[in-house]
């Protein structure tokens, strides 16, 4: 609970580098880019000495998704995986492939990172914000509402590790989609953003339309028609850039291979003819490099491990300030392994006070934390993951041709705002809550000291 009397400052500490990938980099990788460079064969289809590890990263990607946690990655599974060059261009790549165009809609929720609005927007379709549940993603229940027979997309973004209700989400897809076969209209689709959530765990039945793989637990990134994935630095593993884009559907999967590579799936034309015939629409240059590919499959290695570490300091840090009185974000099943780790996020003691006396509250607490150099968030202030600080959202500024603001096909772009009050129950959220980032490789002594900096600052909170 919250101490009685005004604590001593703790002293100040070491933390070790917050890049979860990063941190466990060593000979390994070094080994896996040497083997690329010494083959003179960075490119991804062909070369002097043609490794194919990116091709190799993708199979064992797919494996990787359909294992339990620290279990045997199967050998056989149904989901395809195509590498891409960045987590944005996943998201680009994949609502393309999903068909996504002037006249749509895409729910999406308001916590996200901005790339996963821009991609809507640069496909020409009109972003529909849909409010969030104690997880800060997206509320299963508040999706339902905002669905129209223009919704082609829903896509939730299971932010900073943890997940949403994604078995819940699914259920609600697949009876909007039985409505909607039985009104003549085509099924939403849904792809998740899993850029933050690489190897989280929920519970729930795969699938939009019907079932895709039994009631449990699967990794995120396999419920809805396509999942991607990014290996920014930021993230549980990497290569500095890259991501993946997954689906269990043999024709996205096609759409998709083509779509990262100006239009031509590489399986359907004869090697030395890639670019002669059988094009699947206008598609972009979002290949992976061979050392992008090589280093992931690395890192993909170390991932359960990473995760294992992240998770366990996480929850014992979470006890910690749950023993303090304080409420951890929500978590959508509970049961391990469940979330990544990567972030605790607290709310702050409930208040009357005004909104400049909650904004400024935030503000306090997160420097506070950040004296200690604990890397926190105040949530309300966390840059461009949040609908309302993207100004060229909120001011609906177009691309070039106006589009998609002034296409006349999305004319209801009017119904559709994006400042802050839109989201009641997000910005609450975002209004009350602070993060601080879990390393990796936490020692005992450092998630001891990052607790006495916690309760320290409980100290400093009222009731
Ligand atoms: C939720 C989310 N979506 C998409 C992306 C884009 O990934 P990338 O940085 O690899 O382009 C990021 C990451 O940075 C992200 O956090």
């Amino acid at each position: 609970m919250r101490p009685d009397t005004p604590l001593p400052r703790p002293p100040k500490f070491e933390l070790p580098p917050e890049f979860p990938g990063a941190a466990w980099y060593g000979e390994e990788e070094l080994a896996a880019a040497r083997r690329v460079i010494l083959n003179r064969s960075p490119f991804r289809y062909y070369g002097p000495a043609f490794g194919g590890e990116v091709a190799a990263f993708e199979r064992e990607f797919a494996r990787f998704l359909a294992s339990p946690h620290g279990g045997p990655w199967p050998e056989e599974t149904d989901l395809r995986v195509t590498a891409v060059n960045s987590g944005t261009g996943a998201l680009e790549v994949a609502l393309d492939a999903l068909g996504v165009g002037c006249g749509d809609e895409v729910i999406v929720q308001g916590f996200m990172w901005i790339a996963s609005i821009s991609a809507i927007i640069r496909n020409r379709a009109i972003p529909v914000l849909a409010d969030s549940d104690d997880t800060l993603n997206l509320d299963p229940e508040a999706l339902r509402a905002k669905i129209t027979p223009r919704t082609k997309v829903i896509m939730p973004v299971p932010m900073l590790g943890g997940c949403a209700r994604i078995g819940r989400i699914m259920e609600v897809v697949r009876e909007v989609n039985a409505e909607r076969a039985a009104a003549g209209l085509p099924p939403v689709r849904v792809l998740e953003d899993c850029a933050q959530s690489l190897g989280a765990h929920a519970r729930g039945v795969p699938g939009s339309t019907a079932p895709a793989a039994p009631d449990g637990v699967h990794r995120v990134g396999t419920f809805g028609d396509i999942g991607i994935f990014s290996l920014q630095i930021n993230k549980n593993i990497t290569a500095g850039e890259g991501g993946m884009v997954v689906t269990r559907d043999p024709d996205l999967a096609r759409r998709v291979e083509a779509l990262h590579n100006v239009g031509y799936a590489k399986d359907a034309v004869p090697a030395q003819n890639w670019y002669g015939d059988d094009p699947l629409g206008w598609g972009q240059g979002r290949r992976m490099t061979e050392l992008q590919g090589a280093l992931a499959r690395v890192q993909l290695g170390r991932a359960d491990t990473i995760l294992a570490a992240m998770r366990a300091s996480h929850d014992r840090i979470e006890a910690h300030v749950r023993g303090l009185g304080l409420a951890p974000r929500g978590r959508a099943d509970a049961e391990n392994p469940g979330d990544t780790g990567y972030y605790c996020c607290f709310r702050l003691p409930d208040t009357d006070a005004d909104d400049a006396a909650r904004v400024a509250r935030g503000r306090a607490a997160a420097a506070l934390l950040n004296e200690w150099g604990l890397r926190a968030w105040f949530m309300h202030d966390f840059e461009v993951h949040v609908y309302y600080n993207i100004q060229p959202l909120v001011e609906k500024w177009p691309m070039n041709n106006g589009c998609p603001w002034e296409c006349p096909r999305n004319a209801f772009h009017t119904l559709h705002g994006y400042a802050r009050g839109t989201l009641p129950r997000l910005d609450d959220g975002l209004v009350s809550t602070v993060g601080i980032n879990i390393p990796s490789c936490l020692t005992p002594e450092q998630e001891q000291s990052i607790m006495d900096v916690l309760t320290y600052l409980r100290g400093t909170l009222g009731e």
